[in-house]
Order: C-alpha cells, then structure tokens, then sequence
C-alpha cells in the first residue's frame, strides 16, 4: 500500500483482504482507517473453517438464538466490514442474510475480538507470487 500510495492520484476506496475472527488484521485495518480505506473482508467464514466451531462462538450462537455462521457475519458488519460470504445454498444464502435484527453486546465485540490468532488459509501477500 505504501509503494502504491507514493505514485497513485487516487486513493483506492476499499482494501479486500482476509479477515475473520481467526485473523482479524488489527495492523492493516489501521492503516487503512487513517487514509480513510474501507476493509472488505475477503474469506470471511474462514471458508467454512474452524471459526465456524470455536465455543466463543458457538456460545454467542447460542445465546442469541442464531446460527455460528451469523454471528460471524453480524461481528463483520458492527466492525463496519464490507462483508459479501459465498455460498451456493439458497437457504444458506437467506441465513446469511438475516443478521439485522440482533445485535452483539460491546463486551461481546470483544469476546471475539480476543480469537485473533493469525491464522491464515489463503495466500500471504508478503510471500505469494503474483505472477
Ligand atoms: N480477493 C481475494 O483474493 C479473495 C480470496 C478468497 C475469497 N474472496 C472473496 O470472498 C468472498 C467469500 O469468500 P470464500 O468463498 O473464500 O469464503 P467464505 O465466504 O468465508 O466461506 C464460504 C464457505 O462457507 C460455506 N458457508 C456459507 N454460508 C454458510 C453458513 N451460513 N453456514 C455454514 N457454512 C456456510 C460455503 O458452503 P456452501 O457454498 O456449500 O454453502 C463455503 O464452503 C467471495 O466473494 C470471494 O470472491 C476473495
């Protein structure tokens, strides 16, 4: 982002990276938030991964009558995320959809803020090839 912001006229207005609670890109979203950058998050149901099955998680599930997979999504949108999860099923699709009508506590914010672990399934853009 550096090297592009030395030449670039434009400011780009959004930075897609991966992001879910597993590998919440605290630095990243810094960087972007004071050059006014809006994150989307890329991968943001770690694809269906261990996010998915994490008890901070599924307790949140749990208490708010909702699915994990909501949960995670609703983080994403209170984070001021741009957020758009892929998935084939219509039924699946509604679910994901349907996160407007709870809302997760500050203290719960932070429950899963506390699951950072840096864990990362796709490519690191410090080491991928981009050839
Ligand atoms: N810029 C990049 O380099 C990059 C890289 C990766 C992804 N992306 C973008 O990020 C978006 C989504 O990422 P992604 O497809 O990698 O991963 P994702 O949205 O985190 O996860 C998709 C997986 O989750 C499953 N799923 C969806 N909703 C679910 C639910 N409610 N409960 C349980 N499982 C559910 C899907 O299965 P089913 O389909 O069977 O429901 C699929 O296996 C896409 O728009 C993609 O283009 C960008």
């Amino acid at each position: 982002m550096d090297e592009l912001l030395k030449d670039a006229e434009t400011v780009p207005a959004v930075n897609q990276i991966e992001l879910h609670p597993l590998l919440q890109q605290k630095e990243t979203r810094a960087y972007c938030d004071e050059r006014g950058i809006v994150i989307e998050s890329y991968s943001p149901l770690m694809q269906a991964g261990e996010a998915l099955e994490h008890p901070v998680i599924a307790d949140l599930a749990r208490k708010h009558d909702r699915t994990p997979a909501q949960v995670i999504l609703r983080w994403h949108v209170q984070s001021g995320f741009i957020v758009i999860p892929k998935s084939v099923k219509p039924e699946r699709i509604r679910e994901n959809f349907a996160l407007f009508d709870f809302e997760l506590s500050e203290d719960e914010m932070r429950a899963i803020e506390g699951m950072d672990a840096g864990r990362r399934i796709g490519a690191d853009p410090d080491t991928a090839s981009f050839k």
